[in-house]
């Protein structure tokens, strides 16, 4: 498990609607996740991902930043449908209306409402990297976050573990798979240690949700973009 390096995620290729997003979002602890996302749809589709697919990415899990979502359970399993079709339609519609009110154009609205609410089944190619990209910013930058689950007794091991195997089951692409097998060992050997790793999660979480920390033109991603 590491901490997240300043600024890794500085892009200047963000579109002004993107930035309001991110900006509507701070705060969020799964922003990282979803910027995280959104890298992985830009990596599968090698730079040509389109400006529906690069923003659903961006946004697909914004419902669970405001209260009175939908709630999953331990015992239902992290593939409970009425659980994931809840999130899914709860985030397209604010999502949506989020864009209309910032008076995004009608075509955009409905590609990215469609790529939302596949984002957790696929289906189309889109859709398809689009759950692969979430399902491997889950491994890559929410490690500590499984094995937080497990300290605090919300997640067995292996109980934990199920949450990395169906990250697996769900990506189709093959090059996704490929990219994210040792993701997935390395979470795992994250999870096996879970109860003797000391790690500061309080300050992990605030990296993950600080809009600043995470896009911050620092001199090393300013290169990095060159
Ligand atoms: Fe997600």
């Amino acid at each position: 498990m590491n901490f997240c390096t300043p600024g890794r995620y500085f892009d200047s290729n963000f579109t002004a609607l993107e930035q309001d997003a991110m900006e509507w979002l701070d705060g969020f602890y799964q922003l990282e996740h979803l910027l995280n996302t959104r890298s992985w749809v830009v990596a599968l589709c090698a730079g040509q991902a389109s400006e529906a697919l690069r923003f659903a990415a961006l946004s697909h899990d914004a419902e669970r930043f405001f209260p009175g979502g939908p709630t999953g359970t331990p015992t239902n399993g992290f593939d409970d449908p009425d659980y994931l079709f809840a999130h899914s339609t709860r985030s397209a519609d604010i999502v949506e209306e989020w864009m209309r009110g910032q008076g995004a154009e009608a075509t955009l609205c409905r590609q990215v409402r469609r790529l939302i609410l596949r984002h957790e089944i696929g289906g189309g190619w889109e859709a398809d990297i689009l759950q692969a990209a979430d399902a491997l910013s889950f491994l890559e930058v929410f490690d500590w976050l499984a094995v937080e689950w497990v300290q605090r007794g919300i997640y067995t091991i292996e109980g934990a573990k199920e949450k990395l195997c169906w990250s697996m089951e769900r990506i189709r692409p093959p090059l996704a798979l490929h990219r994210a097998l040792p993701l997935f060992e390395a979470a795992t050997r994250a999870l096996d240690a879970a109860f003797d790793t000391r790690f500061d999660f309080a300050t992990r979480r605030e990296q993950a949700a600080s809009l600043a920390f995470l896009t911050q033109a620092t001199q090393e991603t300013k290169q990095g973009q060159r």
